[in-house]
């Protein structure tokens, strides 16, 4: 009988820098899907890839002196090794300059033209070059700037392709509230509010300021939208229009696209659009996590807070850092690293609770019985409720599994070894051990541990695949006996199984020495990391890369730029970003309503100078008026209010 095929899909990612932590989380947690649905028998396709167009590249290229190929090259690579530095089993990695590649992107755009789908425009809107992302103005942040990395955006107008939405919103609305697409559902809601119900806009799927793009076939001058050109990657990996591999059919559609919360909305909303139109299936499941934070920010290369995942798995090994980013995070919610509650749950979970179990149930096989376990058993109804716990587990890490709930699938397998250390408390083999009369008693408890160690360490191996050989290896476990048809099952080790002392599985770690070590190591990392970054990316210059189009000095004067004085300052109820504050304008003073909150306290504000927009037409922010905006910087370090000397008068023009 042939095997039930299993797709699932990382992001691919864009090789404009070295790759973090952060990237790491999708990767991993779709690579134990992989390997936990190879384990049950599936046929298994897992793809990742990386997104190598756009303008982000072809600046970052430029900078460095190298042809944007040349350039992604070289961090390819570095992509690659950190995947197999985390032991990371994908089956095939596209790359979007792939020849196949681009031929199939040309062909989908051309079908999506000559259905009718795709027209010629002229575009004018907001472009956010980091982000690769047009913005309409209602969904501008606060500031006007970009919703998702809150720099400026650039007003860009150009002859441009548009992909028609609106013929889809009714079948994605359906899509996002009635089916199972979206995980967590939580999100659906939200995105039929702010995407689809204010009508579905025509995307703009052409660019015509830069060329490393794929070239739309039918008119050279134009590249193919970036996220147009990444999100086919999912299907001409499979071969969808490209002689390059042929197993469309056999995988199509997807089982699992998993993503982070950033980039939910072109899977939840952009791609389903492109596979109605091209007549094609959908996606059974788009899976949608958090990010990993650090100090409560998002992990990112401009950021600077980027922890080198080399230097973590070279002290703890892959399997540990596996272990902390997948457990720490749930679908949906944003997890933080921190080196203190990854060494805590290394010395917690891995070394006192898992490490443990397998070397005291080893030492105890060998000291008592040479290694080898007799075959005379006695049982007692204290066995019971263990075995109902390790035979419970296969089923239950199996459902959440199949709900992406990676989680709550390790902290049941947690649950199952912190059972097995208890049944070594009930039963107290060591007092055992001294009685003769009790030898076929201290069998069976033995039995009992080391095949509940074999379920808990064969369904645990798909998260942590390198040290689990090892346990299999100490508890003498065969191959078979790990198979999955063997893990609902209790008793499938031999009666009488030799075990084989090893190496400690996860060494102790002693906290406070290693942080220390540690916080050093990273700091020097983060440095050069961000002693590499363009000042472009340490956010040095406020101006975006595409200046908006110039305008004339008459222009200029339309807008009122005023000194006036902060007298006082509170937080806006309702938003965490906001804070209402009121200026002595030289007018009889005004409340203006801005977006600092995370930066600045009220009373870092209270009785400081600003300059402010003294002309803008008022608007309401979260139920407050505003009057005016404060001129403020985006820095690296966030955003920073210009502050004016104190020798200026309030009211005084700024020209
Ligand atoms: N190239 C696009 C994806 C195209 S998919 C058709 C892209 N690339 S990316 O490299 O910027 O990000 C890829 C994925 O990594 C995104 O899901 C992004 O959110 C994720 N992460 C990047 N930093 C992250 C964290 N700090 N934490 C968790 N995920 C993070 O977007």
């Amino acid at each position: 009988m042939s095997k039930k095929p299993f797709y699932i899909t990382t992001p691919i990612y864009y090789p404009s820098g070295d790759p973090h932590i952060g990237h790491c989380y999708t990767t991993t947690a779709c690579d134990s899907i992989a390997r936990y649905k190879r384990m049950q028998g599936y046929d298994v396709m897992f793809l990742t890839g990386t997104d190598e167009h756009g303008l982000k590249i072809e600046q970052k290229a430029a900078a460095a002196g190298v042809t944007p190929k040349e350039y992604v090259d070289g961090i390819v690579e570095k992509f690659k090794a950190l995947w197999n530095c985390m032991n990371i089993s994908y089956d095939r990695y596209i790359r979007t300059t792939d020849d196949y590649h681009v031929e199939s992107v040309q062909k989908i755009f051309k079908e999506l033209y000559d259905k009718g789908y795709i027209y010629k425009g002229e575009y004018s809107g907001k472009y956010c070059t980091p982000c690769e992302s047009f913005w309409t103005d209602s969904q501008l942040d606060e500031n006007g700037c970009c919703p998702e990395c809150h720099r400026p955006v650039a007003l860009a107008k150009e002859e441009a392709y548009f992909m028609k939405m609106s013929p889809f919103a009714d079948r994605i609305e359906k899509l996002l509230l009635d089916t199972d697409y979206l995980r967590p559902k939580t999100r659906a809601v939200e995105l039929v509010n702010n995407f689809i119900k204010p009508g579905l806009e025509d995307l703009c799927v052409s660019r015509t300021t830069f060329k490393w793009g794929v070239p739309v076939s039918f008119d050279e001058e134009h590249v193919v939208y970036v996220w147009i050109d990444a999100l086919s990657n999912y299907i001409t990996a499979l071969g969808y229009l490209n002689g390059a591999h042929d197993d469309f059919d056999t995988f199509w559609p997807a089982d699992v696209h998993m993503v982070a919360k950033d980039i939910m909305r072109f899977h939840a909303i952009i791609w389903p659009a492109m596979l109605m139109a091209l007549d094609l299936p959908l996606p059974k499941h788009l899976a949608v996590h958090g990010w990993i934070t650090f100090n409560g920010e998002k992990m990112s290369k401009s950021l600077g807070n980027v922890i080198d995942p080399f230097i973590l798995s070279e002290r703890y090994g892959a399997d540990a850092i596996r272990y902390h980013i997948l457990r720490e995070m749930a679908l949906g919610a944003d997890s933080s690293f921190s080196n203190e509650i990854m060494i805590n749950r290394i010395n917690a979970d891995l070394a006192n609770g898992l490490g443990n179990l397998v070397s005291r149930t080893v030492a105890m096989a060998d000291k008592y019985f040479g290694g080898t376990l007799p075959i005379e058993r006695e049982a007692d109804a204290v066995d019971d409720d263990f075995k109902a716990v390790i035979l419970g587990l296969c089923p239950a890490v199996d459902g959440y599994i199949d709900e992406t709930k990676i989680k709550q699938a390790l902290e049941e397998i947690f649950k199952a070894v912190d059972r097995a250390n208890k049944y070594i408390d009930e039963t107290e083999p060591w007092k055992l051990g001294k009685d003769d009369s009790k030898k076929a008693r201290l069998a069976t408890v033995l039995y009992n541990l080391l095949d509940g160690i074999r379920i808990i360490s064969a369904l645990l191996a798909p998260f942590m695949p390198t040290v689990m050989p090892k346990v299999w290896e100490q508890i003498g476990a065969s191959e078979d006996d790990v198979k999955y048809e063997n893990l609902g099952k209790f008793g499938v080790l031999p009666e009488n199984v030799t075990v084989h002392k090893g190496e400690i599985l996860f060494p102790r770690i002693d906290v406070e020495k290693e942080i220390a070590e540690l916080n050093e190591l990273l700091e020097k990392s983060m440095a050069d990391a961000k002693s590499k970054l363009s000042a472009d990316e340490k956010g040095e210059t406020a101006e975006p890369i595409e200046l908006a189009p110039e305008i004339t000095i008459d222009d200029f004067a339309k807008v009122e730029l005023r000194v006036g004085k902060v007298t006082a300052c509170e937080k806006v109820k309702k938003s965490s970003k906001l804070l209402c504050l009121q200026i002595d304008d030289g007018m009889g003073g005004r409340q203006v309503v801005s977006g600092i909150a995370k930066y600045y306290k009220p009373e870092d504000l209270i009785g400081r100078k600003v300059q402010f927009v003294a002309n803008l037409k008022p608007c309401t922010l979260c139920g407050t008026e505003s009057n005016g905006m404060i001129c403020a910087a985006d820095t690296a370090d966030g955003v920073k209010v210009i502050f004016v000397d104190d020798s200026i008068p309030v009211g005084s023009k700024i020209r």
